[in-house]
């Protein structure tokens, strides 16, 4: 499956050297929503680079993930105005509810949290938004009961509402 869908964006880039390295990682992320360990690995054979290199390169950049999204998707605003309001604090109460760091998903596969530049809403400062669904005004308090209405959408219907 990796392997059948990530050719065709080597293809498009025959003699890449190093420069093509990043602009193919985003392709293949935007292809298959993360990158996983064999799409590492083969475009590790395609630039003639060890995996090793490419993951190093990789996580100096927020926008790669290496694992796949949750059912639920959340995405930390921290653009100036939500900042301003304290969206740091509510990144942080985030992570230590649901044990993750951004860019990672957790364990039962039912959230993945990322941070991510100003989303348009600013006048709903600090702002998340999971599944596309914003939430405004969040608190450090309003947080576990969000992620709880989640936990209680999915326990609701075993099949989620996946976006
Ligand atoms: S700064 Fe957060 S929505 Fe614009």
């Amino acid at each position: 499956m990796i392997a059948f869908d990530i050719e065709p964006i080597l293809q498009n880039h025959p003699d890449a050297g190093r420069d093509s390295l990043i602009p193919i990682l985003q392709e293949v992320q935007a292809r298959h929503g993360y990158l996983s360990r064999e799409a590492v690995v083969r475009v590790g054979e395609h630039l003639r680079l060890p995996a090793s290199k490419i993951y190093g390169v990789a996580t100096f950049y927020n926008q790669f993930r290496f694992q796949p999204q949750g059912r639920f998707h959340i995405q930390v605003c921290r653009g100036t105005a939500c900042h301003v309001k304290g969206s740091a604090a509510v990144l942080d109460a985030i992570q230590r509810s649901l044990k993750i760091e951004a860019g990672q998903t957790t364990r039962d596969g039912l959230f993945s949290l990322e941070v991510v530049a100003c989303i348009g809403a600013c006048g709903l400062a600090p702002v998340i938004s999971i599944n596309g669904e914003f939430h405004a005004g969040v608190t450090t308090k309003k947080v576990e009961q969000i992620l709880d209405s989640y936990r209680k959408r999915a326990s609701e219907n075993g099949k989620g509402e996946a976006a």
